[in-house]
């Protein structure tokens, strides 16, 4: 038996803001008012595409497994990285973006200085204890000018936020269930990347770290 001691709401972390670079920023707990919402949301998108693997171009295979929504979904294989309006598993377009993806992600965006912030690709990964993101930049995109906008749930994960080659230091940041990062402007094309995930076992998500992303990939 557990004791019922406080009201959930009184067990929300108020939501802080840390500006981890001139235009960069990791807003605590931002999504902690729609979990539920989003989680559905996720649901739907997965439905209709599920998480796969993919293939690198250098013939890897990336050890999160992926799914998009939106006009522009994120795909990787032997050919290389791109956005295609067309899920490559089942030849039809990703599913729609969801309500509550576009709704955090633009008002995260706007809460880190990024006023109009229109996504139209949806990237979900979901890592398994162990699982990785090596460093990279966000560069498939058509333009640059819109901010990058990172919702992360269940397990936490160690984000390196690098700088603008690959062997700059990092920094090492703690994210957990309900942080959103954004990051654009002059940080837009930082290198980062995600260390091997912990085990545990989320309340919500049980073993596994759901990240977001959104973007403006068109
Ligand atoms: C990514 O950069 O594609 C994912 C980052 C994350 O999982 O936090
Ligand atoms: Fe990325």
């Amino acid at each position: 038996m557990t004791l019922d001691l406080f009201g959930e709401e009184d067990l929300q972390q108020p939501a802080r803001i840390e500006r981890i670079g001139a235009q960069a920023y990791v807003l605590r707990g931002f999504a902690l008012p729609w979990i539920e919402a989003l989680l559905s949301a996720v649901e739907a998108v997965l439905q209709q595409s599920p998480f796969r693997h993919m293939q690198t171009p250098g013939g890897f295979t990336m050890s999160a497994r992926l799914s998009s929504c939106g006009d522009l979904g994120w795909t990787s294989d032997g050919h290389g990285y791109r956005y295609s309006p067309v899920d490559p598993v089942s030849a039809t377009p990703w599913p729609h973006m969801p309500e509550a993806f576009f709704n955090i992600a633009a008002g995260a965006a706007n809460a880190a200085g990024f006023a109009g912030f229109v996504p139209d690709a949806g990237l979900i990964n979901t890592y398994s204890p162990g699982a990785k993101m090596s460093l990279h930049q966000d560069k498939n995109e058509r333009r640059y000018d819109a901010p990058i906008v990172s919702i992360s749930l269940g397990l936490p994960a160690v984000f390196q936020f690098g700088g603008f080659q690959r062997s700059d230091p990092a920094q090492r940041i703690s994210l957990f269930h309900g942080d959103v990062m954004v990051w654009g402007g002059v940080d837009r094309l930082r290198f980062h990347g995600v260390l091997p995930i912990k085990p545990g076992n989320h309340p919500e998500l049980g073993e596994q770290r759901i990240n977001i992303t959104l973007r403006k990939a068109g």
